[in-house]
């Protein structure tokens, strides 16, 4: 008698575990219970398909399914078609396909999450990087770490190129999509486990950059989306006046045959989706008065953000897979920097970037050009390390409370080609080096391999609490807030993890640099006209 009362209020006390088969009223989602600990459901649609009307347009809700309809969520869905045919996304790749229909997002929970009662569980909201050209890192497998961690993985398609920058119509629909999601996750992923209102949006290079504009956009008004941010090598998109972005419009226009129409919008609405990539135009996200009112930098600057704790950081060597490997000489070199900046540095600003960059003496790797390290070290400051710190100057000076790492990892054979601690390489700790994109560095499964709990207790410790020291592995040191004075940031290393302080050359460097970052973000129309000094 008291044992089955026993159980009766056991059972009344514990919510029931999240089954595969969820119900979110407009539709139902049958996903899998995999043998790791974690459910997944795959390719769950969070916006009606943008195509044809809905080319270039806003996303709006998915549809209601008739009811009764239980959607297939245990496969992948297309991701975004990029803006180039040549794009490495387009090659065959059994992780995934391509298609314009491409909203979806993949969702991976502790399978023994609880949909009822209070124990809901933190989200990590990721976006995948890719230059807003294309979606670079997708159908990542989030299950690892949601295990690990405890916590919701949520990872998000958004429209990129032509679909996402101007194709025409509304602006911005890649920034958008974004939000969508953010919205879609706000909306219904307590029928996951997951905690409406514990959130963190993070993202890694362009979706970095994308997390940044979020911020800046919701400066004035919190929508309630998401409570902290998690920035992995962010740089500043390329942002242009609508003026400026007409050039980008008639560029699309002129290549698919619709320039010269009587109406070109419809034209390029009417075409099929594969005639609309191209090599030739770029597409980046617009100031459009009302999402992206101000530059990056100069919002952060001024303190327009919305201030939610956030991690930041970049890879040691963030320039050495952006910038031309073959490059040789001075002129290449300066010429190189240059176009950066859309032309805006002056021959003197030129010479004090071969001063303190080119003239450092560098390893001069196989089958590379002798000034390719020089390159890569200038292009991992001005497009990653002192645009991080500048944030999060902005975000300190604020009282915001935001940590900076330095990826530092090093992989044997990544050291020896010269690629050292790459652009995103920090995604193999995050996610775990076999749920990423099946070429990590050898060394994450072997002698590296306890980065990877290092680093996802640190992630997950921020998506539970926003502070990343609330589960970090026992030994690991208690990761310190980022000044502006101290410029602390934590080390990834594996047997050497520590606590350091951006040096006074880096800090010099970036100094010299800040007049040149606002060129990258904004063309300017005045080439030659930005002047750099050496301290
Ligand atoms: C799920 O399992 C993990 C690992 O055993 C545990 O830490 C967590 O508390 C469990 N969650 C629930 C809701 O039971
Ligand atoms: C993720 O990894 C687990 C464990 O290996 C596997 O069962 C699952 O199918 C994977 N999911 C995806 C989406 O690759
Ligand atoms: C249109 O495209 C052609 C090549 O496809 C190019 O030569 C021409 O300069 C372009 N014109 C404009 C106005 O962009
Ligand atoms: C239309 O586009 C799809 C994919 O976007 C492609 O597979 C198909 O071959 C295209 N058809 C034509 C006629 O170009
Ligand atoms: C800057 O240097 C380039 C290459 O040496 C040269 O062609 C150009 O005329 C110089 N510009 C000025 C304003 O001196
Ligand atoms: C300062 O830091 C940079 C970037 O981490 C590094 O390349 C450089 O060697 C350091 N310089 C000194 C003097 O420690």
């Amino acid at each position: 008698m008291l044992a089955k009362h026993l159980v009766l209020v056991f059972a009344a006390g514990l919510a029931a575990a999240v089954e595969p088969l969820v119900d979110l009223k407009y539709t139902k989602l049958q996903g899998t219970a995999l043998a790791n600990g974690a459910t997944q459901w795959l390719g769950v649609r969070y916006a009606a398909p943008p195509v044809g009307a809905l080319r270039f347009a806003a996303p709006i809700d998915p549809p209601a399914t008739a009811p009764g309809t239980v959607e297939d969520a245990t496969k992948f869905q297309p991701i975004c078609l990029p803006r180039s045919a040549s794009d490495f996304t387009m090659k065959p790749n059994k992780r995934f396909t391509v298609a314009e229909d491409c909203l979806y997002v993949n969702i991976f929970a502790p399978s023994n999450a609880t949909a009822a009662g209070d124990n809901k569980l933190g989200v990590l909201y990721f976006i995948q990087g890719g230059g807003f050209q294309s979606n670079s890192n997708a159908n990542f497998n989030g299950s690892d770490l949601a295990v690990f961690g405890n916590i919701l993985v949520v990872q998000v398609n958004y429209r990129v190129g032509p679909f996402g920058g101007r194709g025409g119509g509304s602006l911005n629909n890649g920034l958008k999509d974004m939000i969508q999601g953010l919205k879609w996750v706000k909306q219904n992923i307590a029928a996951f486990g997951g905690d409406p209102d514990q959130v963190v949006a993070a993202g890694d290079s362009a979706g970095a950059t994308g997390v940044a504009m979020l911020l800046a956009a919701f400066a004035e008004k919190d929508p309630g989306l998401f409570k902290g941010a998690i920035m992995e090598s962010p740089s500043v998109a390329t942002v242009r006046t609508l003026a400026q972005g007409q050039e980008q419009y008639d560029c699309l226009a002129n290549a698919t045959g619709c320039l010269g129409t009587s109406d070109s919008l419809a034209c390029l609405r009417g075409l099929n989706a594969s005639a609309l990539q191209t090599e030739q135009c770029q597409f980046n996200p617009h100031l459009d008065g009302d999402l992206v009112k101000t530059p990056l930098l100069a919002s952060f600057q001024a303190g327009a953000f919305l201030k939610v704790p956030t991690i930041a950081g970049t890879c040691s060597d963030e320039g050495t897979k952006n910038v031309p490997q073959d490059t040789d000489d001075v002129a290449a070199a300066r010429r190189f920097v240059n176009d950066q900046a859309f032309g805006a540095l002056s021959n003197a600003s030129l010479d004090v970037v071969e001063r303190v960059y080119l003239d450092a003496p560098q390893p001069v790797f196989a089958g590379a050009g002798r000034l390719w390290r020089q390159v890569a070290n200038a292009h991992g400051d001005f497009r990653a390390h002192c645009i991080a710190a500048r944030l999060q100057d902005g975000q300190a000076a604020a009282g915001v409370r935001t940590y900076n790492y330095r990826y530092a990892v090093r992989d044997p054979e990544q050291e020896a080609l010269g690629f050292g601690a790459y652009h995103t390489v920090e995604l193999n700790g995050v996610f775990g080096p076999d749920n990423t994109d099946g070429a990590p560095p050898k060394s994450y499964r072997t002698t590296n391999a306890a980065i990877v709990p290092i680093t996802m207790a640190y992630w997950a410790g921020f998506v539970r609490t926003l502070d990343p020291n609330a589960a970090r592995v026992a030994g690991t040191p208690e990761w310190k807030p980022w000044t502006a004075e101290g410029r602390e940031r934590l080390r990834f290393e594996t047997g050497a993890m520590g606590m350091e302080n951006m040096n006074d050359t880096q800090k010099a460097n970036c100094d010299m640099l800040d007049p040149m970052l606002p060129a990258i973000e904004t063309p300017t129309d005045k080439p030659g006209s930005v002047e750099l000094k050496q301290n």
